[in-house]
């Protein structure tokens, strides 16, 4: 089951707290994550979260080096993180559209934090990472942790009305 068809808002999957992964050498790992890798592939997505496939677990994948849904963003280095949270590093928030594969074709302004720091367990290195983030690639680790904790974007926004449609814009 390499490509999975990502599960859509109004999945009850998706509004849970997902579990922590306790055991980092499980075998089943392995098989979840080259799930998720072959999904977020295949949708073009800049990340992915485990329950997004079914699986309710604290795993996200995410990264990129040039995305067709999100042209004019900078690279993401890409990483697989299990468990992972993060912290502000100050009060300031910015607006950015915000996408995601279990919303398909719709798009909607976001506020999230600009600056972050966050950690998680690094499946690739098997250690645990600590990492800043700013502008998109502090918005995508948000995006990805909301996944695990039942949040999807359009939950977030405060700006109701730029729900819209991909092809109704021009981003
Ligand atoms: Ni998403």
């Amino acid at each position: 089951m390499p490509i999975v068809t990502p599960l859509k808002m109004g999945n009850k999957i998706l509004l849970q707290i997902a579990e922590q992964v306790n055991d980092y050498n499980d075998e089943s790992l392995n098989t979840i994550i080259q799930d998720m890798k072959d999904t977020m592939d295949y949708y073009k997505g800049v990340g992915i979260a485990a329950p997004q496939i079914g699986v309710s677990k604290r795993i996200i994948m995410y990264g990129f080096d040039k995305n067709p849904r999100y042209l004019n963003e900078k690279p993401v280095p890409f990483r697989i993180l299990c468990n992972p949270e993060y912290i502000p590093l100050d009060n300031d928030q910015e607006e950015g559209w915000e996408g995601c594969l279990s919303v398909p074709g719709l798009r909607c302004l976001v506020s999230r934090f600009k600056n972050i720091a966050y950690k998680g367990y690094d499946f690739n290195k098997k250690e645990i990472v600590n990492i800043e983030a700013s502008g998109f690639h502090a918005r995508v680790i948000q995006h990805e942790i909301d996944h695990l904790d039942g949040m999807l974007f359009p939950f977030r926004t405060d700006n109701i009305k730029s729900l819209s449609f991909e092809d109704e814009l021009n981003i």
